[in-house]
Order: structure tokens, then C-alpha cells, then sequence
């Protein structure tokens, strides 16, 4: 028998390998909820609008309730040969309710049908991101208020450039994770219009009520163009290239967390919770939840690329390439969402060594520029001629093997004579970090302001 739900014209039976590459159920299966919801939304519209009988549409909810439930119990009977999740509730609802089930799908099709229950999987995914990164704001916040004053290196080039504290860079993240919150919500906003009733892809001649469904959904409003609304998947494409952004942030942090954590730099301990041992060298604690945040937005990245490639050039209106927006997207979403709790968690147990921070911060003549500063500010040497001063001290503390605030200051003052004792007010990392008071900078006042500004913010804070 050809199939039973569009099988009308067809006199062969589909190819076992149509119905393989057809069949979108192993996946879509995912969308359950926002279908059934959209169909019980539909057909209540239907009811209202005296398009179907008050009694059919309570069987059609009834029937509903009772596929949600099965469902959710596991025991509802998901058929490859019926597509999608689309036709599997459909179906299942005509042996649930008989004939009643088959004027569900009246004013509808499944093109507006998907497109409404992506749009609604999508905003739900959306929602539960923006939970998980303000979790791991908050946590990035708290550390950072509790390391306001922990001095470490500032790095450009990955080389010492100038003592900056680890609270302050640790709010660097979570600047960058509130415009990720910021894009994400944009997405959102602009997803969240209603394609239901747009229906194969020229709207109905039924005197449907797209206002009722829209609302009944959550939706804004109703889609303006019935064209639009089952042809295009940029509310997928957004959403996937805010979620590659955010994966970018989360890399460039775990990739951090990989190298202050190694023996080598020993800036961070990571907690025995988010280490792995190794099955032959029994010393080994690895930083693996780090590494594979840093490895996934290898598949994130991805799932953006493909789906703008299957986007690109397709003809309006629906096409079942579109069918290919859905896997990519799930994994990329899902693989953010449990990257952004391995960070949460990761960064909540994690111990700075404040010591080993403060030492490294030290080296590397990293409070050379404060050096120039005071040049240019005391002895008001143009900054260009302090520059080169402050280098050949550099140049003698390097031969001579010492820091730059353990450099004699006869040695400096033969570099420059007007040097006095002063100078050594601001070597030090401390006087360094203390000075950077400018909005934006490093001071510890700084840090400690802007992480409470944080908390309160995310509500962790009065
Ligand atoms: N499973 C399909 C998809 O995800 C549903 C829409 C099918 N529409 C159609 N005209 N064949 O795109």
C-alpha cells in the first residue's frame, strides 16, 4: 500500500531506500512538544472560527494529550514510514479518535507546521542558553570578586606584558557573555512570529484566525508573508552563528584554562571533579572538560556552515533540503549548553595559586611601561624618549639578572640622572595594578566595583 497519509496518486509502494533518506523521525521526534502544542492550538482556532465541531476539537485535544503522554512514557509506536513527527502524531491520532483526527490538518500544512515548530524548539533552546549563561556569568563574577586584588601577568603575544588582576580578567568573559546573552535575545526577538497558517506556502482560503494561534503560542504576531514564513530558516542561521560566537568565547577561556593549569605555568588549579586521571601515568590530573569545550565549536562552527550551504540559492518556497536545518542545529545547541555548564562548573571549583600568579606577574619586567609613565609624568620626558630610557634599564636589570625594582638606582641613573628614589613607588606589581584606576582598567577598586555591579545585576547580589 502507498502511504497512507499522501498516498492518494501513487500506485507503487516507496523504496525502502525513499523512505531512508526521506524519513526525518529519528530526529524530529525532538519537536514532539511544540507540535502537539501547535496542533492544539490550531484546532481550538479551528473551533472558535466554526471550522470544525466544538466536539471534534475536544477529541482532537483529548487525543493530543493522550500521544504527549505516551510520548513522554516512551511507549508511543514512532514509525519510520511515516516521515516525521508530523505525520506520526497525525496518525497516531486517527487511531486514537478515528475519523474526527483527519480534520486536524485542515487549513494547515506540514510546511507551516514545521517552520511554527522549529520556531518554537528554537526560542526554548534560546531561553534555556541565556539560563546557562547567566549561571556561568555568575559564577566567572563571584571568582572575580573574591581575586579582585590577586595579581597575575597580563598577556599580549602570549609574552608578559603588564600585572593586571585576575579578577579583572575574568570579567573579561563575562562582558563577552552578555553581548553572546545580547545576540541570543535578538534572535529571539525577531524568531518569534507565527508562521501557522501560511500552510503550504499561499496562506488559506479556511477563514482561519492566525491572530488566536499566534497568541496561543506565544508568538509576537502572525508571520506577514505566508511565503516567507515556510521558506526561510534564518531565524536557524542566527541562532547557530550567535551559538558560534559564544563557543569562540568559551574556546579562547578553555584554552587558557589548558595552559595556566599545566605543571609548567601552575597559575590555576583545576578541582579532581573537572580532571580526568590517565590509564598509564599515574601522576597525570588532564584538563579534558576544558579541552573539549575548546574542541567543540569545531561541530558548532560547523552546523552554521552546513546550514547556510543548504540556504544558499534554494529557490522559494519550501524545499525538503529545509529538512536539513534541524540536526545541525540540535547538536550545536546542545553542545553549547553543556559547554557553558562544564565552564560554570570549572570555573566555580577552580583555585587560583595567587603566589605562583604574583610571581610570574613580576617577571618578565612586566611594570616597564609604569617605569616610562613616571618619566613622562615626573621628569616630563616626552613618552617616546621615556620609552627608550625605560629600555635600557630594562636592557641592565636583564644582564645584570634581577628584576627591574631590584636594579640599584645609580644603575638607573645612568640611564637617566633625573631618577630618584620615587621610582620604586611604582615598580612593585601592586602599585602597578592599584594605579590602573582609569573606567575599564585594572585596579582592584575597579574589579571589585564592576563584579559587584555583576552580581547585583544577576541577581546574586542586593
Ligand atoms: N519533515 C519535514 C521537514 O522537516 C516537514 C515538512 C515536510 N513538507 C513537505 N512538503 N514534504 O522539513
Amino acid at each position: 500500500m502507498a502511504n497512507k497519509m499522501w498516498g492518494g496518486r501513487f500506485g507503487q509502494k516507496s523504496d525502502p531506500l525513499m523512505e531512508e533518506i526521506n524519513a526525518s523521525i529519528d530526529f524530529d521526534r525532538k519537536l514532539y512538544r511544540q507540535d502537539i502544542a501547535a496542533s492544539k492550538a490550531h484546532a481550538a482556532m479551528l473551533a472558535k472560527k466554526g471550522i470544525i465541531t466544538t466536539h471534534d476539537a475536544k477529541q482532537i485535544a483529548h487525543g493530543l494529550d493522550t500521544i504527549l503522554s505516551e510520548i513522554e512514557a516512551g511507549k508511543f509506536p514512532f514509525k519510520r514510514a511515516l516521515e516525521d513527527i508530523h505525520m506520526n502524531v497525525e496518525s497516531r491520532l486517527a487511531d486514537l479518535i478515528g475519523s474526527a483526527g483527519g480534520r486536524l490538518h485542515t487549513a494547515r500544512s506540514r510546511n507551516d507546521q514545521v517552520a511554527t515548530d522549529f520556531r518554537l524548539w528554537v526560542r526554548d533552546a534560546i531561553d534555556e542558553i541565556d539560563a546557562a549563561l547567566a549561571a556561568y556569568q555568575r559564577a566567572l563574577a563571584e571568582k572575580a570578586l573574591e581575586h579582585a586584588a590577586t595579581v597575575m601577568p597580563g598577556f599580549t603575544h602570549l609574552q608578559t606584558a603588564q600585572p593586571v588582576t585576575f579578577g579583572h580578567h575574568l570579567l573579561a568573559y563575562v562582558e563577552m557573555a552578555a553581548r553572546d546573552r545580547g545576540r541570543f535575545a535578538g534572535a529571539r526577538e525577531r524568531l518569534n512570529e507565527s508562521p501557522l497558517g501560511a500552510a503550504a506556502l499561499a496562506g488559506t482560503a479556511f477563514a482561519i484566525d492566525r491572530d488566536m494561534t499566534a497568541k496561543a503560542l506565544g508568538f509576537k504576531r502572525p508571520m506577514a508573508n505566508s511565503i516567507d514564513a515556510v521558506s526561510d530558516r534564518d531565524f536557524v542561521l542566527e541562532t547557530l552563528a550567535a551559538t558560534a560566537i559564544t563557543s569562540a568565547h568559551l574556546s579562547r577561556f578553555a584554552e587558557e584554562i589548558v595552559l595556566w593549569s599545566s605543571p609548567q605555568s601552575g597559575l590555576i588549579r583545576l578541582s579532581d571533579r573537572f580532571t580526568t586521571g590517565s590509564s598509564i601515568m599515574p601522576q597525570k590530573r588532564n584538563p579534558d572538560a576544558a579541552e573539549l569545550v575548546r574542541a567543540k565549536s569545531g561541530r558548532i562552527f560547523g552546523a552554521l556552515i552546513a546550514l547556510l550551504t543548504v540556504m544558499k540559492g534554494l529557490p522559494l518556497a519550501y524545499a525538503k533540503d529545509m529538512q536539513e536545518d534541524k540536526e545541525g542545529a540540535m547538536d550545536s545547541l546542545g553542545a553549547l549548553k553543556l559547554s557553558l555548564a562544564a565552564m560554570t562548573g570549572m570555573v566555580r571549583d577552580m583555585a587560583a595559586d595567587a603566589a605562583r600568579m604574583r610571581q610570574a606577574a613580576a617577571g618578565g619586567f612586566s611594570t616597564a611601561t609604569d617605569l616610562a609613565d613616571w618619566l613622562t609624568r615626573e621628569l616630563k620626558l616626552p613618552f617616546r624618549e621615556a620609552h627608550r630610557a625605560a629600555g635600557r634599564i630594562v636592557a641592565k636589570a636583564a644582564e645584570a639578572g634581577v628584576a627591574l625594582d631590584e636594579l640599584p638606582l645609580e644603575t638607573m641613573q645612568e640611564v637617566e640622572p633625573g631618577l630618584t628614589r620615587a621610582i620604586f613607588g611604582v615598580l612593585s606589581v601592586d602599585k602597578s595594578v592599584a594605579s590602573r584606576t582609569v573606567y575599564g582598567g585594572t585596579a582592584p577598586k575597579n574589579v571589585r566595583l564592576q563584579a559587584k555591579r555583576w552580581l547585583k545585576r544577576l541577581g546574586a547580589m542586593p
